[in-house]
């Protein structure tokens, strides 16, 4: 027997949402946008799908280890819906994201069972897309999902169809930008998430405001290449990602602004005088390398040089000395030698990186890296991963270490791992764990660090009077 849809989404006043997040922050604000479209509706989150009447799972393709677990795991879903329709309930399964966006129909035939297959820029029509599914036939079990596809890249922009932001708490993320015309050889995201597309400054103005007076203190402007952003203000000038920092820097109560995640070569003149002036920014970027060698990085299509990053680092600790610098990796890039990878390695050492994420190359579908021949053999990109990562780790741990006995102001912004303590972030991106009283979640305290690890800091909430926060730090920082 099977169950009449629309019988079952008539049924009851509120159903029940689970969302899954995969991948960058750029999908985890697509989430939250995702649950403020349907929340009108009468939607509620839930966190496990057991009993939910919706499934999103919003998805990566980054990598295809990202891809193949958003297949096992709608594997596992189907055995969840076929549970809930034998028990006379229904689920409707939603894939949005980039794998969704890059496998479109192809998805419906190799997970039948999902109803609706949605793109990173469609997702404002998924109201339309849900009550289409529900009104597909009977659901069976098995492979009988609804067969609704939104892949376009559609000539409205979404943001202009969302409803407004709904609170993200104490730190919140904010997308200004999307997209990406770079075209690195090895990267599924000018495809997945279409062109650039920088969001009027107003509608950026406005939303910051909107989370601020929702409780944020902190937030992260977002975009694939964020810094590529570009703007017309209200006096008719041109606008770069510096000029919109330092007016969001006036919002009242806005205490931390940061952004991610940036080129190396859109970082101009006015952004980097932005670090040294806007006291809000915080003294952290993730400012991705992917390799220390030029032939690497030509054949990457990266348009910059190891040199030219070297600069742009040296130029962002000139004019903010305690600047923190993260960056991403790729290693066993095809045609990568022993001395391009040393190469990388000597870059590693002489950046010093407060932290990173290293990835062993993976072939994407449709990118010309994968095309490429000479790929480099599993076993040697497995050891060049392992030894860049002990380098990445020793490094993080050192920067950490630095920070033994200092007092750091951390920005209180969830509950601990332990009961009774609550965690946050330090300036320079660090997680913090600290005893404190619910009280002061929302609160920028003090802490002084007493123990250190490759992940985290702890310590004890100190006076507020006594950070050394500022020119004392700077010193130690940059030892
Ligand atoms: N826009 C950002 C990166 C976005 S993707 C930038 O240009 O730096 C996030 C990270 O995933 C990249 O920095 C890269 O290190 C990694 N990545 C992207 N494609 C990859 C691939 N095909 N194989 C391995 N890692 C990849
Ligand atoms: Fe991908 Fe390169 Fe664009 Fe970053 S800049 S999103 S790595 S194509
Ligand atoms: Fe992944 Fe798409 Fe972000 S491919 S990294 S979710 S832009």
């Amino acid at each position: 027997m099977g169950v009449d849809r629309r019988q079952w989404m008539l049924g009851s006043l509120t159903k029940k949402l689970f969302i899954k997040t995969y991948g960058c922050q750029m999908n985890v604000y697509d989430s939250a946008r995702m649950a403020d479209v349907l929340t009108p509706l009468g939607f509620c989150q839930v966190d496990s799908p057991d009993d939910a009447d919706i499934v999103i799972f919003n998805t990566c393709h980054i990598r295809e280890k990202a891809t193949e677990k958003v297949y096992s795991e709608l594997g596992r879903l189907r055995d969840i819906r076929d549970k809930r329709i034998a028990a006379g309930a229904g689920m409707i399964i939603a894939v949005a994201g980039c794998v969704a966006q890059a496998e479109g129909e192809e998805m419906l035939h190799r997970a039948p069972h999902v109803d609706i297959v949605l793109g990173p820029q469609t997702y404002h029509r998924l109201p339309e897309m849900v009550a289409r599914a529900a009104r597909a036939p009977d659901l069976e079990g098995g492979g009988t999902g609804a067969g609704v596809l939104d892949t376009k890249f559609p000539a409205e922009p979404k943001f202009d169809s969302l409803p407004k932001v709904s609170s993200q708490g104490v730190s919140a993320f904010l997308s200004i930008q999307e997209g990406c015309d770079k075209f690195c050889t090895f990267c599924v995201v000018p495809y997945t998430r279409g062109s650039e597309y920088s969001r009027p400054i107003r509608d950026v103005m406005d939303e910051a405001k909107a989370l601020v007076a929702g409780g944020a203190r902190e937030i992260t402007l977002l975009g694939q290449n964020v810094n590529a952003y570009h703007g017309m203000s209200a006096g008719g000038n041109e606008w770069r990602l510096g000029d919109l920092i330092r007016s969001l820097a006036e919002i009242e109560g806005l205490a931390r602004l940061r952004y991610t995640t940036s080129h190396p070569c859109d970082i101009d003149d006015s952004l980097l005088s932005a670090h040294g002036e806007v006291r809000s920014l915080m003294p952290f970027l993730h400012l991705p390398v992917q390799s220390g060698s030029d032939r690497i990085l030509t054949a990457m299509n990266r348009r910059y040089t190891a040199d030219d990053y070297r600069r742009t680092t040296h130029r962002l600790r000139e004019v903010r000395p305690d600047m923190a610098l993260a960056s991403d990796f790729i290693v066993g890039f095809p045609g990568e030698s022993r001395a391009d990878f040393k190469a990388t390695l000597r870059l590693v050492r002489h950046i010093d990186f407060a932290q990173a994420y290293s990835f062993k190359f993976s072939a994407r579908p449709g990118t010309p890296a994968a095309m490429l021949a000479d790929q480099v053999d599993n076993a040697t990109a497995e050891e060049r991963l392992k030894e860049l990562q002990m380098l990445l780790d020793d490094q993080q741990q050192a920067f950490n270490s630095r920070f033994l006995g200092l007092a750091l102001p951390v920005l209180l912004d969830r509950p601990g791992r332990k009961s009774g303590q609550l965690a946050g972030r330090s300036p320079y991106m660090q997680a913090v764990h600290v005893t404190a009283k619910d009280a002061f979640l929302g609160e920028i305290a003090s802490v002084r660090i007493d123990h250190t690890g490759v992940n985290s800091l702890g310590g004890r909430l100190s006076g507020n009077d006594d950070h050394v926060w500022g020119e004392g730090l700077q010193q130690r920082v940059c030892a």
